[in-house]
């Protein structure tokens, strides 16, 4: 049966907060684009990355990039770019395609050599069209985080917003210092010691002035456009915010062999216990009101044999 009533409506019966749009803007219109960043040598995870892209390995039950893009989609975005390594972007597009079978809008570039996180805001600059955007990590995993909020519009932000969570190995990301009234001092990327405890995870969100900070920005040491820069420039600026992410949030990247262990564990009992999928794509944008009952039906069909189709037709009840 093909569900009635608008696509307001399926969103408010299924409990989720409305997307850009609705309410009062915060990021300027039009509508935020995102970018999905799934290049990188992943040689921490050799030789399972060795010739698969580590955002195509599974954690658990679907493919690594399931899981940002099913961010992406709650947060309520709807055009991203994917940016891949040039020899591992006909898998993607074989797994995602044109994205228009979710509700999306897909488009691929490619990403010659790993020179930096935010080298991605200059391949993505057309694609940006002079928006406000969403980078989001292709290996970074969020769960139970309330993130809608940043990319609806809403308070007048402007520069960059970015999050921060405690992790016990601040040395091995981005940390982010705060004083005692919860201002933010510093960020610095891969301190060999941590002024906290506090990492920066893989997702951020910026206004459209981020393709010229991107532009301004030389490379490290390591050879990288680094991300950190660009935030430190909007901390200098006093444009950057910094949300500390709830308790209860989970947030676990995939960097490692044992992050990678952990992220299928975590995933496996938080499903099996609770009987809902984490990063499942479809549900995300059913629950969004991008798909109707019938079109998730449709998308159910192939993926009997695993489970997964029987998961997706259980959501209709
Ligand atoms: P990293 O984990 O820092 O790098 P990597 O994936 O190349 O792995 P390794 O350090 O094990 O060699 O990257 C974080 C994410 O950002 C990951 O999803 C890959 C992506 N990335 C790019 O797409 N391009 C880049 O230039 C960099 C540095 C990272």
């Amino acid at each position: 049966m093909i569900e009635s009533g608008s696509r307001t409506d399926r969103r408010e019966r299924r409990g989720v907060t409305p997307g850009p749009g609705a309410g009062t803007a915060l990021w300027p219109d039009p509508p935020m684009r995102g970018i999905l960043l799934a290049g990188g040598t992943g040689s921490r995870l050799w030789p399972v990355t060795k010739a698969i892209s580590k955002q195509l390995v599974p954690v658990f039950d679907k493919p690594m990039i399931f899981y940002p893009l099913s961010t992406l989609i709650s947060i309520g975005i709807r055009e991203i770019l994917v940016i891949t390594t040039p020899g591992d972007r006909d898998a993607f597009v074989r797994l995602l395609g044109d994205g228009s079978q979710w509700g999306l809008r897909l488009e691929y570039a490619v990403q010659p050599r790993p020179e930096g996180i935010a080298q991605a805001f200059l391949i993505g600059e057309e694609f940006l069209g002079g928006r406000s955007s969403a980078l989001i990590l292709g290996d970074n995993l969020f769960h139970g985080v309330d993130l809608g909020r940043w990319s609806r519009p809403g308070a007048g932000v402007v520069g960059g917003h970015i999050f921060a969570w405690p992790v016990p190995n601040p040395s091995a990301y981005a940390v982010v210092e705060f004083d005692d009234a919860g201002r933010v001092l510093s960020i610095e990327e891969k301190p060999s010691r941590p002024r906290s405890r506090y990492a920066v995870p893989g997702l951020y969100f910026y206004d459209s002035t981020v393709v010229e900070v991107a532009r301004g920005l030389r490379p490290s040491a390591r050879g990288e456009l680094e991300i950190t820069a660009v935030n430190d420039h909007y901390l200098r600026q006093r444009r950057l915010g910094v949300t500390v992410l709830d308790r209860g949030s989970v947030w676990l990247d995939t960097g490692t062999v044992a992050d990678m262990a952990r992220a299928n564990e975590y995933v496996r009992v938080v499903e099996e216990r609770q009987g809902c999928k984490i990063g499942c794509v479809e549900e995300a944008a059913w629950r969004a009101g991008l798909i109707s009952d019938a079109e998730l039906r449709e998308l159910a069909r192939p993926l009997f044999s695993s489970g997964y189709g029987e998961y997706l037709l259980g959501l209709l009840g």
